[in-house]
């Protein structure tokens, strides 16, 4: 009996050592965005810049998008410097605020295709993040993070996918957070937002796959960027604590990681241990792209359920704390 059950745990444990090797050290065939036309929207900072000149390394022509004209050009420069060969990429820029207006968008990405050529690859790193308790948290920084976060995403997405569907190739990717995996203290607003955006990629998963056009949902953890120092200002001590217990990564690295799972059609794009824990965690009724990925997740999920478990109980356990301290400080006063 001993000796079974021993050889079935052996034999588990070998599976899934084997699927894990295959999972991280399998190259896939690789697409190519070589003289195709990319699309990065929140492309003049963080991790849309540097998803563009990744592109541009590899040959692509790029539009970069976001508001600021300023920091457009600068950021055009950049790019124009990485390119493989300076003298056949193009590289543009479009001050557009995607998330205001549908028609606006459409005529400006319509017009776009006609200038640049059509797009091949639409990378949605537009986002905005504002923590707050929901009691804290505006009616104005919801809507704000609504129209960036989520109609932004959907606005681009709708304006471009007939063409993509129509030429039978095209890549989407839409950016969300490891914080569209699970709810935490203080961001009710951009919870909502970044969840959102998952059930939107599900959907035109599904919805374009026959048109062998890929999705790709980037999942990452916080990331040292510019806009993380202005989310920095407004977060709860509760949600400081709880994302203390994951580290801070480069835009360069997420990007990196998002180019290359987008160009290898896999629906999530995590970076680290953490992300792929997540992600094998939350999988669901996900998108998967092999069996080798299926069983891992499913032989995974129940196990990472009760790990996960653990995490629950401690940031309770720190809101509890943070509670206590401020009662305590409250009668000293
Ligand atoms: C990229 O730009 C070059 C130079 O303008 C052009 O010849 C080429 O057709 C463009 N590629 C696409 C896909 O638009
Ligand atoms: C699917 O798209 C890729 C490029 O993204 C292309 O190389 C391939 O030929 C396309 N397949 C079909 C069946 O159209």
């Amino acid at each position: 009996m001993t000796v079974w059950l021993g050889t079935t745990l052996v034999a588990f444990v070998l599976i899934i050592v084997l699927l894990m090797i295959k999972q991280f050290f399998w190259n896939p065939r690789l697409k190519s965005v070589k003289n195709k036309h990319v699309v990065v929207t929140g492309g003049s900072s963080g991790i849309g810049k540097c998803v563009a000149i990744i592109a541009a390394k590899h040959g692509a022509n790029i539009t970069i998008i976001a508001r600021d004209v300023q920091k457009l050009e600068a950021a055009k420069n950049e790019i124009l410097h990485a390119c493989e060969n300076k003298d056949v990429q193009r590289v543009e820029y479009l001050s557009l605020d995607i998330g205001a207006n549908y028609e606006n968008v459409e005529k400006a990405l319509t017009d776009l295709e006609k200038t640049m050529g059509p797009i091949y690859m639409l990378v949605n790193c537009a986002g905005t993040a504002i923590c707050g308790k929901i009691e804290d948290t505006t009616v104005d920084s919801l809507d704000k993070m609504i129209h960036i976060n989520l109609l932004g995403t959907y606005y681009c997405i709708k304006a471009v996918v007939q063409r993509m569907k129509a030429s039978r190739e095209g890549t989407i990717v839409l950016t969300s957070s490891q914080a569209s995996f699970l709810g935490i203290f203080g961001y009710s607003a951009y919870c909502s937002t970044k969840f959102a955006l998952r059930g939107l990629a599900e959907s035109i998963a599904m919805e374009l796959r026959p048109y062998n056009v890929s999705v790709t949902l980037a999942l990452p953890p916080d990331t040292d960027t510019p806009g993380f120092a202005i989310e920095e200002l407004s977060k709860p001590l509760e949600t400081r604590l709880i994302s203390q217990t994951s580290g801070l990564v480069r835009p360069d690295v997420v990007a990196d990681k998002l180019f290359r799972d987008a160009l290898a059609g896999n629906f999530f794009s995590t970076v680290g241990l953490e992300g792929f824990i997540l992600a094998s965690l939350c999988s669901g009724m996900s998108p998967f792209k092999s069996i080798g990925e299926l069983l891992l997740q499913a032989f995974l999920m129940g196990l990472l359920r009760i790990v996960g478990a653990f995490y629950l109980i401690s940031f309770d356990n720190i809101v509890l704390d943070c509670l206590r301290t401020r009662d305590k400080n409250k009668k000293s006063e």
